[in-house]
């Protein structure tokens, strides 16, 4: 791993110098005319010192895909896995080449400050994650901390001042993949009793726990994880920068998404139970299979989704594993993990309902034993915060580009910030709103764009 972690480096140290030669080649920019006008500083006429450098970002993007454990396009980086951690060692480093001052807290969220001319005020905060689900792709979560770091970048070339400081944060775990808990990181930010107690006995697939995993990634979680709570309103704001997920914007040809709301995501974790037996042997009447059982589930959670009459109702079984997994061999357990969503938190809850219902049902009728049926976490949705919606979207009219309100059907960490800070989003178009594949990908200078507004944003937010 150490070879591997120089090699990092020496690479980031051929990005240092190219960051800076490169700076020569970026075209005119509006962000600075917008820049002196609201900051009142008289920003020195180098046009190019004010740019996003949007070719180093990419750059950035692509190397930082690289830290994957499936082959490119594809993207899979796992929570504390030892390319998880190479990917840190890059992010914390690009901090660094920043200015700005980086610590970690007990379970690797990643902080990067720059301090403003009054530090006693609560900072700014804005940031993502970089943690990506098996075979996906390279933009969701990185456009929002890889961009951060630039966007911080725009505004010291600029020769802005925060006056609040502002900080740019990489999340741990947004994805669910290791422990099936999602927003791990913002969750406990955000002071989740519930999950700091939970995580003392969790473990993954492999049945590694989470406090050794975290042990291989360098965090060691002898400390009470209340460590990581942090008290409402140690940030004037959090804003998070990503890729829409979705076709909206690209369809209607728009630059930016201003995201009013996240919608209600809930997880449940369902085993089944049955004696499994001899696929030749073991006559139809006489038998009470699991994985029929579970594939009767998750039918039953499209009928009940389906139900809900609205089209902004959805659910998926993403995991359905049958045991023993032989073709000759009646699957004696199965296990399903259902995701269901709702703008409308009453609505998903009584999907929800129906799912448990569908499940004792089924478990009886099917002679199967329902051994767990888990709701891994039912979240509430979020409102975005007035004062950041218009910040944001003064910054698109000063920067000239057009912009649409909007709702985020997936989660993110601002789902968990918006309980200790006031909360927004931005988003940029992406390829036909492709995501959580290899195909997902956004334009150069879309994200461009996602930035100057975040920098905009961030300014603005600094001095109020
Ligand atoms: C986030 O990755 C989500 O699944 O919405
Ligand atoms: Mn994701
Ligand atoms: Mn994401």
């Amino acid at each position: 791993m150490a070879s591997k972690i120089s090699a990092v480096i020496l690479s980031l140290s051929f990005f240092s110098s190219f960051v800076a030669i490169s700076s020569q080649n970026d075209e005119y920019d509006p962000t600075i005319k917008t820049m002196e006008q609201f900051s009142g500083y008289q920003i020195h006429d180098s046009i190019s010192s004010l740019s996003v450098h949007t070719q180093n970002l990419q750059r950035q993007i692509d190397e930082l895909s690289s830290f994957s454990d499936t082959p490119a396009p594809s993207v899979t980086r796992v929570l504390y896995s030892e390319k998880d951690v190479l990917a840190r060692g890059y992010i914390k480093k690009l901090m660094g080449l920043s200015g700005l001052s980086v610590r970690e807290d007990a379970v690797g969220n990643i902080f990067g400050r720059w301090v403003g001319s009054q530090p006693e005020l609560a900072p700014v905060l804005t940031g993502s994650h970089i943690d990506a689900i098996p075979y996906s792709g390279k933009y969701d979560g990185v456009v929002g901390v890889l961009g951060a770091i630039e966007a911080i970048n725009v505004l010291k070339r600029s020769g802005f001042k925060p006056k609040r400081s502002l900080e740019v944060i990489m999340f741990t775990s947004e994805e669910p993949t290791r422990f099936g808990i999602s927003c791990l990181g913002s969750r406990l930010l955000a002071g989740s009793e519930e999950l700091k107690e939970l995580l003392k006995k969790t473990v993954d697939s492999q049945n590694i726990s989470f406090s050794d995993a975290a042990t291989f990634a360098g965090y060691t979680l002898n400390e009470d994880l209340s460590s990581v709570f942090l008290e409402k309103g140690s940030y004037s704001a959090f804003i998070e920068l990503h890729i829409e997920q979705g076709p909206i914007l690209e369809e209607e040809g728009i630059s930016i998404g201003i995201v009013t709301a996240i919608a209600a995501p809930a997880s449940i974790k369902v085993d089944f139970e049955g004696n499994g037996g001899h696929a030749g042997a073991v006559l139809m009447p006489k038998r009470n299979d699991a994985g029929l059982a579970a594939a009767e589930l998750a039918l039953a959670v499209e009928k009940h989704v389906l139900e809900s009459g609205s089209i902004d109702t959805v659910g998926t079984v993403g995991i359905l594993e049958l045991h023993p997994g032989a073709i000759n061999s009646i699957p004696s357990k199965s296990h399903l993990e259902i995701d269901t969503r709702d703008i409308d938190e009453k609505r998903r809850n009584l999907v929800i309902e129906k799912i448990h219902k569908s499940a004792l049902r089924i478990s009886k009728s099917r002679e199967v034993n329902l051994s767990e049926f888990k709701i891994v976490n039912q979240d509430p949705p979020a409102l975005s915060e007035d004062s950041i919606i218009e910040a944001t979207e003064s910054a698109c009219q000063e920067l000239k580009l057009s912009y649409k309100k909007m709702i985020s059907r997936a989660y993110h960490d601002s789902l968990f910030m918006a309980r200790i800070s006031p909360m927004g989003m931005i988003f940029i178009p992406c390829y036909k709103g492709y995501s959580h594949k290899p195909e997902e990908f956004a334009a150069p200078e879309d994200v461009a764009n996602g930035v100057k507004v975040l920098a905009l944003t961030l300014g603005k937010l600094s001095l109020s």
